[in-house]
């Protein structure tokens, strides 16, 4: 099945998101499509899942014009999405989110689930996908969970299928997986439209690339581009992938972790008896396979944890069972593995964001009040030095597009005395020239002697930036490795395999 966008416009106020954007995927054809944070990507597409209603432009299925005013149409139309956001039910089991929106009842009112159940384990098949029908989403990991996203798209019979970040939530492996299924969803005539902003993989995968920058197209490359072209067209100028870090003195000890362990309530140890230290002017980048303790020991070196033993010492000063103010006050900056949950009160305005922890301060505070002009001020300067791009201060943080939200929490984190920065997953979801900006601003502080502990998924953002690799697997920190080792013996030992 073909898909065509005829000069597809949609403004959102003043803001033009998509301008005049015509795009075709072929049948059986993966279409990679490029853009920044804010370029428009997601809302051509949930224009095209009817999830958003154009100011102008036509869809074309096979050549003839469809309405496409609510997702059934969409699906109706043989398309199919799989969201930036899953939009499972968490309580519901895999199959009863499948059917929602489709419930066949019997006569006397009962959901009839036989039937799709044979239909989603003989689709599962097909795919090799281990999926039980009765399991319980939020049970599930992530990369299981988008499984059931694509089933449930498929299980309607989807012949276009809109993939929208598909890997920026899963691990290497999962991602490894993901690309399998795609590639083998084309061998049987699907076409795709595939979103993301690691090139290696839209290289990888793609048949052709539409780029677009600020809501218009304004390339078509070649999977055959190299990286460095591809983000250059993405950005509108040239960007460094690979950030510059130079050789440089590590000084003394500036977190020491000894025998900590982390617990959940039922006293099962997430983290378990780990020890290890971070030098100043040192970069320990914590890699592993996403749900061995990693978010654990974060959220505990910020005293965000309940049932923590051992101890965590900044300098000389324990921190374990300090309040959270207290912690941030010793001089630890936290960049939350979710910035939306963690990092940032989304109803607030960019300016109260950038001062959310230190508003007790002068010249912020003044007696019981705090200083408009003050907040106001402090925001306009960071602002220009972490280049927000917001149309103003005052506006709610939730208008921002993902790589601005990251760098609100980035300038107000980075903008207190610090002598410890804990950066989780702190490029997820960013495209390529706020990953460059955000990876500079990491190794300055590095360069400025302070302590960085960081953790990621992603094993270039990791060998770019660390100067000790640990490893973390089921609790433990398995091996701690320096900055050359290969991609392949990082890749076994967060298997859990160390020679
Ligand atoms: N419901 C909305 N109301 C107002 N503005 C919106 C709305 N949805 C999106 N926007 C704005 O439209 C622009 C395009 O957003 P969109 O989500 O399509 O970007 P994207 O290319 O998917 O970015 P990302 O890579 O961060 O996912 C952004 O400036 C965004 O702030
Ligand atoms: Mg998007």
């Amino acid at each position: 099945m073909s898909l065509e966008l005829i000069g597809i416009t949609k403004r959102f106020g003043e803001l033009v998101a998509n301008d005049a954007i015509d795009l075709k995927v072929g049948d059986g054809e993966i279409l990679a499509i490029l853009g920044e944070n804010g370029a428009g990507k997601s809302t051509l597409m949930n224009i095209v899942y009817g999830l958003l209603r154009p100011d102008s432009g036509e869809i074309k299925v096979d050549g003839k014009v469809v309405a496409i005013t609510e997702p059934n149409d969409a699906l109706a139309s043989g398309i199919g999405m799989v969201h930036q956001h899953f939009m499972l039910i968490p309580v519901f089991t895999v199959l009863e989110n499948i059917i929602l929106g489709h419930e066949e009842t019997s006569q006397f009112g009962k959901l009839n689930l036989t039937q799709a159940r044979e239909k989603l384990l003989s689709l599962a098949a097909n795919f090799g996908f281990e999926i039980d029908p009765d399991a319980i989403i939020e049970d599930l990991p992530v990369g299981v969970q988008q499984r059931v996203e694509i089933l449930k798209a498929l299980m309607y019979d989807a012949k276009v299928l809109i993939l929208d970040e598909p890997t920026a939530v899963l691990t290497p492996q999962e991602t490894d997986e993901l690309i399998e299924v795609i590639k083998r969803l084309r061998t049987q005539g699907t076409s795709i439209i595939f979103i993301s902003h690691k090139l290696r993989e839209v290289k990888a995968l793609a048949d052709r690339i539409t780029v677009i920058r600020r809501g218009k197209v304004v390339a078509t490359a070649d999977p055959s581009a190299s990286q460095e072209e591809l983000a250059s067209l993405m950005v509108g100028r040239p960007v460094n992938l690979v950030p510059d870090k130079t050789s440089h003195e590590i000084g003394e000890k500036v977190l020491e972790v000894s025998g900590l362990t982390v617990s959940d309530p039922t006293g099962r140890a997430l983290v378990s008896n780990i020890s290890f230290d971070v030098r100043a002017g040192e970069i320990l980048a914590v890699a592993g396979v996403q749900g061995n303790g990693q978010s654990e020991l974060a959220q505990a070196l910020l005293n965000l944890e309940d049932h923590v033993n051992g101890s965590i010492k900044l300098g000389t000063q324990e921190v374990v069972g300090l309040s959270v103010r207290h912690t941030l006050d010793a001089g630890i900056a936290y960049i939350p593995e979710s910035r939306e949950l963690d990092g940032l009160i989304s109803s607030f305005s960019i300016a109260d964001n950038l001062i959310l922890d230190t508003h007790r301060e002068k010249p912020y505070s003044r007696g019981i009040l705090i200083s408009d002009s003050a907040v106001e001020s402090d925001a306009e300067v960071k602002v220009k030095e972490f280049d927000i791009r917001a149309l103003s201060i005052s506006d709610p943080a939730s208008s921002l597009s993902g790589g601005n939200k990251q760098k609100v929490v980035l300038a107000r984190e980075l903008s207190r005395p610090l002598k410890l920065l804990v950066a989780c997953q702190p490029t997820r979801g960013l495209d390529v020239g706020s990953i460059e900006f955000v990876h500079e601003r990491i190794l300055a502080e590095r360069d400025a002697g302070r302590a960085v502990l960081l953790f990621s998924t992603e094993l270039d953002e990791v060998l770019a930036l660390a100067d000790r690799i640990a490893v973390m697997y089921a609790g433990k920190i398995l091996e701690i490795v320096d900055a050359q080792v290969t991609r392949e013996k990082l890749g076994l030992l967060m298997a859990g395999i160390s020679q």
